[in-house]
């Protein structure tokens, strides 16, 4: 076993190109429970003695660093010791909690948001969704590599699951792809446990939020579910640069088109424009229809 890598067994050489300063952005892909985001934690572990390292978490269902629906960065000061010590900077807000039905934001938010963290620090390791199957899944992750240029890809497969998203990238320098295989300790989370994961994210995220209000005439607007109510809506609060500064919950729509809305965003900031996201969730940070 590599020193630094408590939970996973790979051999020197794969150590030795992963260390490799000139690798400097390496995404790991599998399906569901196939250990992505324990891998992505022994990199961050690994890569901390030595370089200054980002963590993109693109995973907007099980997220670790910006609330479920974003896909957002963090450095990791010192030793990586765990995702309650690392600090958001940038996110992005998909407005989704899956990737189908809404594939182009989570491919923008990825580049957009591995842009600005690869700018900042010298390795920058990318979890993803463990949407893999079927067309959907394998356009989003081919796109995702094109568009995002790894050096290297880390493919967690059980069988032969990613074979028809890595032999598009056959023959090519880069990205380098490296097959990891899946640890006999991986445990499956049932859909609910995930349910309940995001519930107390989304939790954690409101609990200091307070009430702003937005005049909606004077506001940038995108909605990606047009036609739902607006009420409970979780939704994106954006500067002047396009930047997603928090998420917010709409909670009603008062007469001349006063936005109320629940955010921890400070109420001096000043907001641009908001995305309306397909979500609804209430401030217990549970998902309603
Ligand atoms: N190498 C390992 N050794 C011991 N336990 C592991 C290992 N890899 C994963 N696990 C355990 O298996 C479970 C699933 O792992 P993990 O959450 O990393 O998978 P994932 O692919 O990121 O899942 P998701 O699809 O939800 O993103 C976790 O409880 C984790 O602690
Ligand atoms: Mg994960």
């Amino acid at each position: 076993m590599s020193e630094g890598m408590a939970r996973f067994s790979l051999d020197e050489k794969v150590v030795e190109t992963l260390l490799d300063p000139q690798n400097k952005v390496i995404m790991v892909i599998g399906g569901p429970d196939t250990g992505k985001t324990t891998l992505v934690e022994e990199l961050a572990s690994l890569f901390s003695a030595q370089f200054r390292v980002g963590v993109v978490d693109a995973d907007i269902g099980q997220s670790h660093i910006g609330p479920p629906t974003t896909i957002a960065w963090a450095p990791v000061r010192g030793k990586f010791s765990g995702w309650e010590k690392i600090k958001c900077e940038d996110m992005y807000f998909v407005g989704t909690t899956s990737p189908s039905g809404n594939l182009l934001p989570v491919v923008t938010g990825t580049k957009i948001i591995c842009d600005i963290a690869r700018q900042k620090v010298d390795k920058v390791i990318i979890d993803t969704t463990g949407m893999i199957r079927g067309g959907a899944g394998k356009i989003l992750k081919i796109c995702k590599i094109e568009v995002v240029k790894p050096q290297v890809v880390l493919a967690l497969e059980r069988e032969d699951e990613l074979s028809s998203i890595l032999r598009a990238f056959k023959g090519m320098r880069t990205p380098l792809i490296l097959r990891i295989s899946i640890s006999s300790k991986v445990s499956q989370k049932p859909y609910l446990h995930r349910v309940s994961y995001r519930r107390r994210k989304f939790r954690e995220y409101f609990k200091d939020a307070q009430r702003i209000v937005l005049l909606r005439n004077k506001l940038g607007m995108r909605d990606i579910r047009p036609g739902v109510s607006l009420y409970n809506r979780l939704i994106s609060l954006k500067s002047e640069e396009g930047r997603d500064l928090a998420l917010g919950i709409i909670d009603k729509e008062e007469e001349g088109g006063q936005l109320s809305i629940y955010t921890p965003l400070d109420a001096s900031r000043k907001i641009a424009a908001i995305v309306l996201g397909r979500v609804r969730v209430d401030l217990e940070g549970r998902e309603l229809p």
